[in-house]
């Protein structure tokens, strides 16, 4: 049973600044919802010093309300290389909280939901990068971080959507084994002369926009921005202006300043980013990741109250998988 908690006095003044941020996207009647968990998250963090790592995917109460650090899956992994804290809470999905393992296997990692998957994961096993591997011999695999870690183990580097081109390029080979998200990595293909061997994972989220869906922005809207994430198929990315990853997504909007936006990927980045942004206008197209939304205020409370959902690994997966883990963030340095 969730604990239901009082919105008292002290609890309204605790999380006034939070509240006068985020007013614009945050209901009033809801705040009294919100608002007793948030405080007492903060305030249990600090006692056990705790850092809580958000995607930007995360809901707004979550986003605003409760993270140390927000960012997209390679912020994530470099912030939980470089924590000094006891206990990282990952509020975003089992392969995220599995990464933030791998690098701190002497910490404990909490998830506050071990529902919260991935299809991309779910796309493909160790087995089959090892089948791969026989059939591609010497061919170097990269490997996306939508995915477990043992398929990262069987690896020899990682990466991410903000930096995939670049790993790819770097690696100053003919040809790469491309695993596991089939248009990440047609994106890829299109803008290298690598030859890119692919896998045919998709995201469930980003694999529904259409290109006729913002085909019709740019007729109902003409003056608009339209910026996608390379998840998306082929398609829909030629339609858009800009291509990147969710943290490349906010500082496009950072530098450009657009007059009427839309981002063409999961349903609460424009929330979080719109309070950054007043004089942006937002146009929310909405298609919601089910399993970055399984984690909630009161699920994030628990974690925190009973040290759960511990992410335990196999340790020789997890040391094989670092190898990988590592040359990324070396990488993106
Ligand atoms: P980034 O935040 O790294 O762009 O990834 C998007 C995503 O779908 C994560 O699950
Ligand atoms: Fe996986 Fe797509 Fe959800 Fe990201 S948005 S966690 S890639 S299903």
């Amino acid at each position: 049973m969730e604990q239901i908690l009082p919105y008292t006095p002290q609890v309204a003044e605790a999380t006034k600044h939070i509240y006068d941020r985020v007013s614009t996207i945050i209901p009033d009647v809801e705040w009294p919802i919100h608002a007793p968990y948030i405080a007492l998250i903060n305030e249990l963090k600090t006692e056990q010093n705790a850092i809580l790592l958000a995607h930007n995917y995360q809901t707004p109460e979550i986003y605003h309300g409760v993270a140390d650090y927000t960012g997209d899956s390679l912020g994530l992994a470099q912030k939980a290389s470089e924590t000094d804290a006891d206990v990282i809470i990952l509020c975003g999905v089992e392969f995220m909280a599995e990464t933030a393992k791998i690098l701190n296997p002497e910490k404990k990692v909490l998830v506050p939901d071990l529902r919260a998957g991935c299809s991309l994961a779910d796309s493909i096993t160790g087995r089959d990068v090892r089948l791969l591997k026989e059939r591609y011999p010497g061919v170097p695999v990269v490997t996306y971080v939508n995915t477990s870690a043992d398929v990262k183990a069987e690896s020899d580097v990682c990466c991410t959507s903000s930096n995939a081109v670049q790993i790819v390029e770097a690696l100053n080979t003919d040809r790469v084994i491309f695993l596991p998200d089939n248009y990440l990595g047609k994106y890829v293909a299109s803008k290298t002369d690598v030859e890119v061997i692919l896998w045919n994972g998709t995201c469930e989220v980003h694999e529904r926009f259409t290109a006729k869906e913002l085909h019709n922005y740019r007729i109902t809207t003409p003056d608009i921005q339209i910026i996608a994430h390379p998840e998306c198929p082929p398609e829909v990315l030629d339609e858009a202006d800009f291509v990147g990853s969710t943290a490349g997504m906010i500082k496009y909007v950072d530098r450009e300043r657009p007059g009427k936006v839309v981002m063409i990927t999961e349903c609460s980045m424009s929330d979080n980013v719109a309070v950054e942004f007043p004089d942006v206008h937002f146009i929310r197209p909405c298609n919601l990741c089910p399993h970055m939304k399984r984690i909630t205020l009161p699920n994030i409370l628990a974690s925190l109250q009973e040290l759960k959902f511990e992410i335990q690994l196999d340790m020789t997966i997890a040391s094989r998988a670092l190898g990988a883990v590592r040359k990324m963030l070396e990488f993106s340095k």
